[in-house]
């Protein structure tokens, strides 16, 4: 039986799919049902931090799995390996980040900082920016500005209100004492890997400070050293304390895992019955994310993203000064990179050429093509991908 049209006869398809079934992977590359492999630049959409089957991972799943994965709604009692991540992620969260809350995914985490906002508030009105991914729960849908479907679901959430990405006067013109929140990516992810300007986190944190509203900053794809610092806020200073802060993606290294820190500020103001789930901080997704966020601190993977990301870019722009009829722009922080093509019309097929030669990359709307190796990824594979680039370029 052929796997693939068994799984799209029955399953749901929410989008264009590969013709393509991964039956394992090891390190950064992943093989399908004929045994061909392909190094994955997507990293499950920058989720598998440390590559695939990491051993890490699979002993701390074993070692977990075997004595305990799931207590009596784990959120109602109390979990050694909830308190041991929870210790070693304070010294790796930004200072003033006094708790943090266990949930299952980054739209669960950001829902539910929206929520607590407008509770703590009082207030309604949200300011989110163009461009933003926050998710796909009714809350997440409504701060996230997706130029293709953000009508599909009207009437979304009311008083949210969008901003240019980057442009500090725009929210300038829209904070007021009637906003609950700001929700804020450090670099846009799935909007295509914009950074916006240095100061901006900064600057947001004053204006949110000055008009008493609370600054959520979205780190699910950010975080976890994938740009280079543990948190993407890093790069804005050390004086960064949102009053969210939101995580998922890598915290778990693939396993579905997510959480938010919040300040001193908020969690005194967190009461009975503000929040709750069924998994949320599960001994399992727990004791794998000791593990995953341990081998991120003790091997300081940070400093060799920053490095790796330097040679990535570099060789991007090469790639950009080799074709540059086709090549508009090419962007990154530490691993996460991307390039813009000139015709959006390419991304497709450019995508279905790299997966024919071997290389899974992430294609994003209006053109652009995201790379996101595993932070782990090597030198030799870096430059394999670079030489599938440049093939696939030289055919486009
Ligand atoms: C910045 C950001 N926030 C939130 C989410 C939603 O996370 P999840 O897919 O785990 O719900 C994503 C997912 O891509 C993201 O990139």
């Amino acid at each position: 039986m052929n796997t693939i049209d068994t799984e799209n006869s029955l399953g749901i398809t929410f989008c264009d799919r590969l013709e393509l079934a991964f039956t394992h992977g090891e390190g950064s590359t992943v093989w399908d049902e004929s045994g061909k492999p392909y190094l994955d630049f997507t990293s499950g959409w920058g989720v598998t931090c440390l590559g695939h089957s990491h051993p890490v991972i699979t002993h701390a799943i074993s070692k977990q799995a075997s004595k305990i994965i799931q207590s009596p709604n784990a959120g109602f009692t109390y979990s050694p390996s909830r308190a041991a991540l929870l210790t070693l992620l304070k010294g790796a969260l930004p200072t003033g980040l006094a708790k943090t809350y266990f949930c299952n995914s980054g739209a669960e985490a950001n829902d539910a900082s929206l929520k607590l906002a407008r509770k703590i508030t009082g207030r309604k009105k949200i300011i989110s920016t163009l461009g933003a991914f926050h998710g796909r729960t009714f809350n997440t849908l409504s701060v996230t500005r997706d130029t293709v479907n953000s009508d599909r679901y009207t009437p979304k959430q009311a008083d949210t209100v969008f901003v240019p990405f980057g442009d500090i006067t725009a929210m300038v013109d829209v904070i007021d004492n009637q906003t609950a929140a700001v929700i804020v990516e450090p670099i846009q992810g799935e909007g295509g890997v914009q950074i916006p300007p240095v100061d901006y986190l900064s600057q947001i944190q004053t204006l949110c400070h000055q008009h008493g509203a609370l600054f959520i900053v979205d780190e699910i794809q950010t975080g976890f050293c994938r740009t280079g610092k543990f948190f993407a806020l890093e790069y804005s200073g050390e004086n960064i304390t949102p009053d969210f802060l939101t995580m998922g993606k890598g915290i778990a290294g693939g396993f579905p895992f997510a959480g938010f820190a919040v300040s001193e500020k908020v969690s005194l103001l967190l009461e009975k019955d503000d929040h709750g789930g069924t998994y949320c901080g599960n001994p399992l997704g727990c004791a794998i994310s000791y593990a995953v966020i341990n081998h991120l601190v003790e091997n300081n993977i940070a400093d060799q993203v920053t490095e790796k990301g330097f040679y990535l870019q570099k060789n991007l722009s090469q790639l950009q000064n080799q074709f540059p009829e086709l090549i508009r722009e090419v962007r990154g922080v530490g691993l996460m990179c991307a390039f813009d093509f000139f015709d959006q019309s390419l991304t497709r097929p450019f995508t279905l050429a790299c997966a024919d030669a071997g290389l899974l990359v992430v294609p994003t709307r209006n053109g652009i093509i995201r790379l996101l190796p595993d932070l782990l990824v090597t030198q030799e594979s870096i430059d394999k991908a670079v030489k599938i680039l440049a093939e696939v370029m030289r055919e486009s």
